[in-house]
């Protein structure tokens, strides 16, 4: 099973539902939402106010990619406003662990994230206490930024750890996912993808844009 998450970074926010139930109503799997706070990353974008908007939207799953300092402040404004999956980075956060258990004991899936300059290893003694591990294939920050070709390895590698300590989690992909890289990324392990700018800004449309993914992945 391929899941489709759509990130609303790269939408109309002047029409947000709107934009939203296209892409529901092609096939998105997931909402994912990007939350910058300007200091783990260089931009800032949304809170749990937006959190809650989009749930009051569409019953999808809320995939919520905090990229912040100091994540384990705000879990639960995040899961009160709607959140279903909430995924923290490795990098810069001092007890992983801890916020992981925390997510889950708030009866939501909980996320690991790492940057393309992190290791693999990096992630292996939290991975078995993970729903997701999120391989990012740009530096966060911003969509429409070019795939790193280079993290396939990684993913790879993630998947055999994966194998060993956590079959069941999902291993999700961020950044520059288009239909000419998506096969590619399903076949080193992938199988949950996330996508802004091949989604809401496909020059035919929402619709095409989740199609022509969808199609790579059936191939
Ligand atoms: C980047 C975000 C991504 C971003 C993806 O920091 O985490 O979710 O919105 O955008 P595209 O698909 O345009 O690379
Ligand atoms: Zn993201």
């Amino acid at each position: 099973m391929y899941y489709l998450s759509a990130s609303i970074l790269s939408a109309d926010f002047a029409n947000l539902a709107d934009q939203i139930r296209q892409a529901e109503d092609a096939g998105v799997d997931w909402i994912h939402i990007d939350v910058m706070d300007g200091h783990f990353v260089p931009n800032i974008t949304m809170g749990p106010f937006i959190v809650e908007t989009c749930r009051r939207i569409t019953s999808l799953p809320l995939d919520v990619h905090l990229m912040i300092e100091k994540p384990e402040n705000h879990i639960q404004s995040f899961i009160n406003a709607g959140a279903n999956w909430v995924s923290i980075h490795i990098e810069g956060n001092s007890n992983v662990h801890r916020t992981l258990q925390v997510i889950q004991s708030q009866d939501a899936k909980a996320g690991i994230v790492l940057n393309p300059g992190t290791p693999a290893q990096a992630i292996e003694a939290v991975l078995p206490f993970t729903d997701l591990v999120l391989v990012m294939t740009v530096n966060p920050g911003f969509s429409g930024q070019s795939f790193i070709p280079q993290m396939v390895e990684k993913i790879s590698s993630i998947k055999k750890m994966m194998r060993k300590t956590n079959p069941d989690a999902i291993l999700q992909v961020d950044g520059g996912i288009n239909p000419q890289n998506i096969s590619a990324v399903a076949q080193a392990g992938a199988n949950c993808f996330v996508a802004a700018t091949a989604i809401f800004k496909h020059p035919q449309g929402i619709a095409e844009g989740v199609n022509s993914l969808r199609k790579q992945l059936q191939q």
